[in-house]
């Protein structure tokens, strides 16, 4: 516990941080209508566009949950981060860091034109679409079950249980994914995959369409932010240098071409989704003052109307107010 902390893990103080919480999500709901639900997905247009929820969990139980909390939604890019960190767990840092590297592209997610200009010996980072597909190739295992095995066990020693895929997701995408495809025939012909093309793509599809909640970004978040230690059971799950590299990941390619914008405004590393989701890790910070959360948080956001990078609407702006208001950013 920091020096001078006021503690606010109290059902008294709970209630006003609740207060707040519920009237900011009341308030940038509204926002929902300046964003889009993604449509290139035909099963992610059924989502609600005016829905906005999420939730908040620090060390020792606190937890905030507000707002539109009765939906699941696939997971989409936030599972980059978790195919990244079990890679890196079964293959080595070395080893996955020499075929993928952590440079922002400053492009769309989807894109591959930075790949076709600087000829780069890897893709550029795990968290755009060329990155997120090579390391899916690099997952061991020969087929998509055995290479997603390890990603379903870390994600149930973090969330309580065994998470399952949205098969209607998963067809929706793998009979639309054009683009995923040409991605898929660069990087083979460029010698980036190490692993059969369509097992490959078919790992990637089906790791976008595990289906989660909010409550569960928020504990993948918590474990991050503990340097990948689970608060309750004390279990190493992530190991520290490869939970450090996701979170500087997700810092400054988490939110694609708005990261930029993302790391100044907000300050806290986060990866958002197509579906509409966001997950984000508040380190601890060192304060002597009364703020919530001061040991550190994940935070789990669902807003499925999304901006032009394709990250939630409101769910960038109520993170924004939040961590202004409760001081959050790292910087
Ligand atoms: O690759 C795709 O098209 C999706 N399954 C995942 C994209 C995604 O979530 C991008 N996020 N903002």
């Amino acid at each position: 516990m920091v020096q001078g902390y006021v503690n606010l893990n109290t059902e008294k103080n709970k209630q006003w941080l609740q207060e707040y919480v519920d009237n900011w999500v009341t308030f940038f709901k509204k926002q929902t209508d300046t964003g889009k639900v993604a449509d290139y997905i035909p099963k992610l247009e059924e989502a609600d566009p005016d829905a906005l929820g999420i939730t908040i969990i620090g060390k020792g139980g606190m937890q905030i949950r507000s707002g539109d909390l009765n939906h699941s939604f696939s997971i989409q890019s936030i599972s980059k981060v978790l195919s990244f960190i079990v890679a890196c767990i079964d293959r080595g840092i070395t080893y996955i860091l020499q075929r993928v590297d952590v440079e922002p592209t400053g492009e769309a997610f989807n894109s591959i034109m930075h790949l076709q200009i600087n000829n780069p010996k890897r893709p550029f980072n795990p968290l755009v679409n060329s990155g997120a597909i090579t390391v899916s190739s690099l997952l061991n295992g020969n087929t998509s079950d055995e290479k997603l095995e390890p990603l379903f066990n870390l994600m149930e020693k973090i969330i309580g249980y065994r998470p399952e895929i949205d098969v209607d997701v998963y067809v929706s995408e793998r009979d639309t994914s054009m683009r995923n495809r040409a991605i898929g025939y660069y990087l083979l012909e460029e010698g980036y995959l190490e692993s059969d093309l369509g097992v490959t793509l078919e790992t990637y599809f089906k790791q976008c369409s595990i289906n989660i909640t909010t409550d569960d970004l928020a504990r993948i978040g918590l474990v991050l932010s503990n340097d990948g230690i689970h608060p309750d059971t004390e279990e190493i799950i992530i190991p520290k240098n490869v939970a450090r590299i996701a979170k500087s990941l997700m810092l400054t390619c988490g939110m694609y071409d708005a990261s930029g914008k993302f790391a100044s405004y907000v300050g806290i590393p986060a990866k958002s989704g197509v579906s509409g989701g966001i997950l984000a890790v508040v380190p601890p910070r060192v304060r002597n003052n009364d703020l919530p959360f001061l040991d550190g948080c994940g935070i789990g956001v669902f807003g499925p109307a999304l901006d032009k990078q394709g990250n939630s609407v409101a769910g960038i702006k109520l993170l924004r107010h939040i961590a202004n208001s409760w001081d959050m950013s790292v910087f």
